[in-house]
């Protein structure tokens, strides 16, 4: 199964934590239908940790708990297939779950095997309790290998976050996606340094295989088990999700879609931003920091049918400014070309060819274009 564009979809953690059962999970799908977000492409539900009884059963299974899902996995996953959408759920690489529940480490094949049965889509897999003289790229390998024994597509969602250097061994174990942070929370401040931290790694994503930098936090609006109140709010929530779609992430809400607002829905369906996270070419932009502000990034990236998109971030907490100097994007004085940018917020349209261009930028604030070439006269 070739995986070709970064996986959208929504995962309980962010929000939920432990407080996990049946109804949320299907009210969520409800949900991802009626926002119009499942037309705008998310389309895996993921149930994180928490999920299962803490002892296997005898025949060494691991089982849902019966008071969390009366009805058992594989009813929930027929509810979100019967709204065309894809079904996720999650183990972990070590003896237990970063919660302490049952684990995968040397169970890998029976556990794929329960996660084949259940009508799993997209398997999520941790990396807490594992043991310290193992080798991971072999363990995450078995994983691999026991997901595509059980003959059912699914999406392997590794999550290691980036510890031994994963991002240069992680494609080899046949995942399709990995985390390479540590987690994220409703804090400005997470957003920045999970961002910044891969700036330097961007090239090790590509179609097949895809860098994630965590769940979304848009919209949490301080409520739920990462949430931080007053801390975010809707520049923070622009700037995080343009981030995540300029660095191609995978695109996991985070946020109880019973209770978003409308403004975060609109943000999440907006359709440039997608447009520049989904782009077939999967190219990773050129970022350039501003040697004279700090924190101040440019990102220019190029996409397929000869457009480009251009985001200027400001990840301090004082007012700044963007910037951008034709020399940096490659464009020399008489090279004839520039650029048409029009702003993927607002609509509004600017015309570049070899000037300097200075934005002003509120803290944490962003603007990202989408632009065509024009030749210039
Ligand atoms: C780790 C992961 C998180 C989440 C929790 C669940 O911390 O990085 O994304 O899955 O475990 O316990």
């Amino acid at each position: 199964m070739i995986i070709n564009k970064p996986p959208m979809g929504w995962n309980s953690w962010n929000t939920f934590g432990d407080q996990i059962n049946e109804k949320v999970i299907c009210d969520m799908a409800d949900k991802i239908v009626e926002l119009g977000l499942k037309d705008a492409g998310y389309e895996y539900v993921v149930i994180d940790d928490c999920w299962s009884l803490r002892q296997r059963d005898e025949n060494d299974r691991i089982v849902a708990d019966p008071e969390l899902f009366p009805n058992g996995m594989r009813a929930v996953a027929d509810y979100i297939h019967s709204k065309g959408l894809k079904f996720g759920m999650y183990s972990c690489a070590g003896t237990l779950t970063c919660a302490g529940f049952p684990a995968s480490f040397e169970r890998e094949f029976i556990d794929a095997e329960t996660f084949a049965e259940f009508g799993v889509d997209y398997l999520k897999y941790d990396f807490c309790m594992f043991p310290d003289n193992k080798d991971a790229q072999l363990y995450y390998h078995r994983m691999g290998m026991a997901l595509k024994a059980t003959g059912r597509d699914i999406v392997f969602s590794a999550c290691n976050w980036g510890n031994r250097e994963s991002e240069k061994w992680i494609r080899s174990t046949g995942a399709h996606l990995y985390r390479s942070t540590g987690d994220i929370g409703e804090r400005f401040n997470s957003v920045r340094a999970i961002s910044t931290s891969q700036f330097d790694k961007l090239q090790y994503a590509a179609p097949g295989c895809f860098n994630d930098i965590d769940m979304l936090i848009c919209g949490m609006d301080g409520v739920g088990n990462v949430g931080h109140p007053g801390l975010c709010g809707d520049t923070e929530y622009k700037t995080h999700f343009a981030l995540w779609c300029m660095m191609g992430s995978p695109l996991m809400i985070g946020s109880d879609l019973r209770r978003v607002r409308p403004e975060t829905i609109e943000l999440l369906k907006n359709p440039h931003l997608l447009r520049i996270n989904q782009d077939e070419e999967c190219r990773n932009p050129i970022v350039i920091e501003s040697p004279r502000s700090t924190a101040s990034y440019t990102m220019f990236k190029h996409l397929s049918n000869n457009q480009v998109a251009l985001g200027f971030f400001n990840l301090n907490d004082d007012d700044g400014s963007g910037e951008l100097c034709p020399h940096d994007i490659g464009l020399t004085i008489n090279c004839g070309f520039g650029f048409k940018f029009t702003d993927v917020f607002t609509g509004e349209t600017l015309d570049f060819y070899n000037d300097y261009i200075k934005v002003p930028l509120k803290a944490h604030d962003c603007k990202v274009y989408i632009g065509e070439y024009v030749t210039r006269d």
